[in-house]
């Protein structure tokens, strides 16, 4: 594949704001001998598969308007099959899914960011050496994935202004000074929510660069979900009750910010002002989609169910690695039934998930030639 040309600077800038007041205590390791051995291991796999996004993806194809347009979906409901969805022009089509795409990348975006800005203190703050080494690869992991995600908008649209749930996560894990609340809220929620959105996305995309560019970003997530279960695995038994208990509400906290709607300041919320720019009536549209719902059910189901990344991945997670009380089961329950309804809290509830043994793997399937 023929290296791309170098990508011009943005015309512009997401919105600079003030900073967070950051906290962490810098903890030096002077032993340098292995302690944990899977993450010597996930290290190595990691400087194994190091990629350049202007050399490995292939910028030269652009867009493909068409194919991006075919598949549409909201939180993972395949609208594109609907009576609706085929009523619109081509245009509009178009003009919905590229600016839903493109706030929705840019909080990918700006949540990536974030990552490296976290991972890059994980290496001051977390105390094994292993672990300092797989959050410099990491570090370097999210600074392509800034790259890419901020190459790819500018392909669509302008960088939308970031979600305040999702600024208000990304403040709380970087200010915490603790690094156990800092690798649940940024390698278990965060990255599992990325991780599962991102090759949910890739899966029902038809576009090839975003394919492509998705599987990329993907594989990378695959060890940085990894190193949080293999790492919090090893530590969280050995914290007290009262410090789990008090890990578990980071995580939460974490999770609520971007998934509960009650606020009104969820990604959802703001994904329904952007249909009205592209000339969609919300209202009318969300009206028509009902009258379609049990269509949408059928398809859903005929695509082996589906369930959010929070139910799908990061509950999972957080069994996996000890930190899913009965208490914290109840916050869950409660929040699902407050935004979804009884009938799917209880759904959530009796459902039993497993995480896949491999997360590399299951992010390949299909995608092996990538
Ligand atoms: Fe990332
Ligand atoms: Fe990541």
């Amino acid at each position: 594949m023929a290296p791309a040309e170098p990508l011009p600077l943005p015309e512009t800038q997401p919105v600079r704001s003030d900073g967070v007041r950051t906290a962490l205590t810098a903890i030096y390791n002077w032993d340098y001998e292995p302690e944990i051995d899977q993450i010597r291991t996930l290290y190595a796999n990691a400087l194994e598969r190091q990629w350049i996004a202007v050399r490995d993806l292939d910028w030269s194809r652009g867009v493909d308007k068409e194919a991006f347009s075919r598949q549409f979906s909201i939180g993972g409901l395949p609208v594109s099959d609907t009576e609706f969805w085929k009523s619109l022009s081509p245009e509009t089509r178009w003009e919905v899914s590229r600016r839903s795409a493109s706030f929705m990348l840019s909080n990918f975006l700006h949540g990536e960011q974030g990552a490296l800005m976290v991972a890059g203190q994980l290496v001051n703050a977390v105390p094994h050496t292993e672990a300092k080494f797989y959050a410099a690869t990491q570090t370097m992991d999210e600074a392509r994935h800034v790259e890419v995600f901020a190459a790819y908008v500018r392909l669509l649209d302008e960088v939308h202004e970031i979600s305040p749930g999702l600024k208000k996560l990304l403040d709380n894990v970087l200010a915490t000074p603790h690094w156990t609340f800092k690798a649940v809220g940024m390698q278990v929620v965060t990255e599992g929510l990325a991780l599962y959105t991102f090759r949910d996305m890739r899966n029902q995309s038809e576009e090839p660069l975003l394919k492509q560019l998705l599987t990329y970003v993907s594989r990378d997530e695959a060890r940085h979900t990894g190193y949080g279960i293999k790492y919090l695995s090893e530590v969280v038994p050995r914290l007290s009750d009262a410090e789990r208990a008090e890990i578990e509400d980071f995580a939460f906290e974490s999770a609520r910010l971007i998934v509960d709607s009650r606020a009104g300041t969820t990604m959802r919320d703001s994904v329904l002002a952007i249909w009205a720019e592209a000339g969609v009536d919300p209202a009318e549209a969300m009206e028509q989609l009902a009258a379609e719902r049990e269509l949408i059910a059928q398809r859903v189901q005929q695509s082996g169910g589906r369930m959010g990344p929070i139910s799908g991945f990061v509950i999972p997670t957080l069994q996996a690695i000890g930190l899913y009380s009965e208490r914290l089961a109840g916050h869950f329950e409660d929040m699902f039934a407050a935004n979804f309804g009884e009938e799917t809290a209880a759904r959530i509830r009796s459902h039993t998930r497993e995480l896949p043994e491999d997360l590399e793997r299951w992010v390949d399937e299909g995608y092996e030639d990538v």
